[in-house]
């Protein structure tokens, strides 16, 4: 293996440099998960340059990082306790894993992008018997960071672990203000290298406080492929060697480059805390149409708002370009999403209902019915209901609002 034996087909010629670097573990080559050669290697400078105690690279994005940091609060016997604004990759891994959660919800923002204070935290730890952990999301979708610092003092108060969803932020460790979770106290983070940094798809990494890579390698391959990608892999190193090299001044240049871009267009509505998420509060689906006209892709668009994602790799002529775009459009206000309705009513396990038999059925005839498998369009993947949840006519409302036409139900 591999098949291909470093030759791309002869119909895809473009691809024979990625396939002379499709190597799998061979002798020299190291094995993910029992490296101890030149992925561990890697993995060592990559745990350095963030400051991690540990680093664990993933061929299979944030997603697998997640599964892994779960299954090691299932080891340990922790109730989960989340803020409510969770990718799908975190309620698949608790129905897998069997786990059940306190939510707390947002105090104002929206259940896509929201701001959590830290006493609702504080409140359900103090209500939990035994060990926990509080799982975050920071940056949201819109660029919303979180008060870490804030919540790990609090964990530290009740013993807790901290575990953030940072798969939208590695590249916060470069930046002027330290605001990378590793730095402001979480024990254990991912990072999607390929939503922020140069890297391919699928690329991200497993930080840990502590020196314990290889326990959470044990749990990543219990989630992971057995042939996990090496160009991937590559990508991480390489990635991790151009930070060192100066790529982590670039992700400066290019929050510098973000502040003048928002304060050259005063026409514009701008949200959110981390400067390589534009996010606009406008009517998105209109300004993507606008934008796209011009050749300008946009991240996400609702009716809401609309997210642009800067990279350290844009050139200075990237920003003219998008500048010129944007000061073309006439944005138009945002649409006011419904109230947001009361907590719904928690019917089935998550995995129970994730695991039930299922019918998907138009949303406006899933009132009364129980939520099953999530089901929501990615991005931004942020369900409004989860699995075991009693689906009432106010979150129908909600649903149709964001443009969601059919739930699976439990029948
Ligand atoms: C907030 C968040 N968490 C986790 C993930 C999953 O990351 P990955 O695609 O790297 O597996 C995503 C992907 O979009 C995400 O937006």
């Amino acid at each position: 293996m591999p098949g291909h034996k470093g030759k791309a087909p002869s119909n895809a010629p473009d691809l024979q440099g990625a396939y002379a670097w499709d190597i799998t573990e061979i002798s020299g080559a190291d094995s993910l998960f029992e490296a101890s050669g030149i992925l561990r290697a890697a993995e060592q400078q990559t745990a350095e340059l963030y400051g991690s105690g540990s680093v664990c690279y993933s061929a299979g994005g944030s997603t697998l990082c997640i599964q892994a940091m779960l299954a090691k609060m299932k080891a340990e016997h922790r109730h989960v306790i989340a803020a409510r604004t969770v990718h799908r990759a975190f309620l698949n891994a608790c129905v897998l894993l069997g786990l059940e959660v306190t939510w707390v919800r947002p105090r104002s923002g929206s259940l896509i992008a929201g701001q959590y204070a830290a006493e609702d935290f504080a409140a359900a730890l103090e209500k939990t018997d035994g060990a926990a952990c509080v799982y975050v999301t920071s940056p949201d979708y819109c660029g919303n960071l979180q008060d870490l610092r804030g919540l790990a003092a609090v964990c530290r108060r009740f013993g807790a672990r901290l575990l953030v969803d940072n798969a939208h932020g590695a590249h916060l460790a470069f930046l002027e203000e330290k605001l990378h979770p590793m730095q402001c106290g979480a024990d254990f983070c991912c990072d999607s290298f390929h939503k922020m940094l140069p890297s391919l798809t699928g690329a991200a990494v497993l930080h840990s406080a502590e020196d314990c890579g290889a326990e959470m390698k044990q749990y990543m391959q219990l989630f992971g492929s057995t042939s996990p990608s090496y160009l991937i892999l590559q990508s991480i190193e390489a990635a991790t060697e151009w930070l060192r090299q100066g790529g982590g001044e670039e992700v400066r240049h290019c929050a510098e480059r973000s502040a003048v871009l928002r304060a050259s267009l005063p026409q514009y509505h701008f949200a959110g805390n981390d400067p390589l998420h534009v996010t606009i509060k406008a009517d998105g689906n209109a300004l993507a149409d606008e934008l796209r006209m011009q050749g300008v892709e946009c991240e996400y668009a609702d009716s809401t708002c609309l997210v642009l994602l800067l990279s350290p790799v844009m050139e200075e002529g990237d920003f003219q370009r998008l500048y010129t775009a944007l000061s073309r459009c006439e944005p138009k206000p945002p649409a006011v999403p419904p109230p947001l309705p009361s907590a719904p009513e928690q019917v089935l396990s998550m995995r129970e209902a994730a695991l039930s038999a299922w019918v998907s059925v138009p949303v406006g005839e899933a009132v009364g019915r129980i939520c099953g498998m999530v089901q929501v369009p990615c991005p931004p993947a942020v369900p409004l209901i989860v699995s075991g949840e009693r689906i009432t006519e106010e979150w129908v409302g909600l649903m149709r609002f964001y443009g969601i036409g059919n739930m699976i139900c439990v029948l």
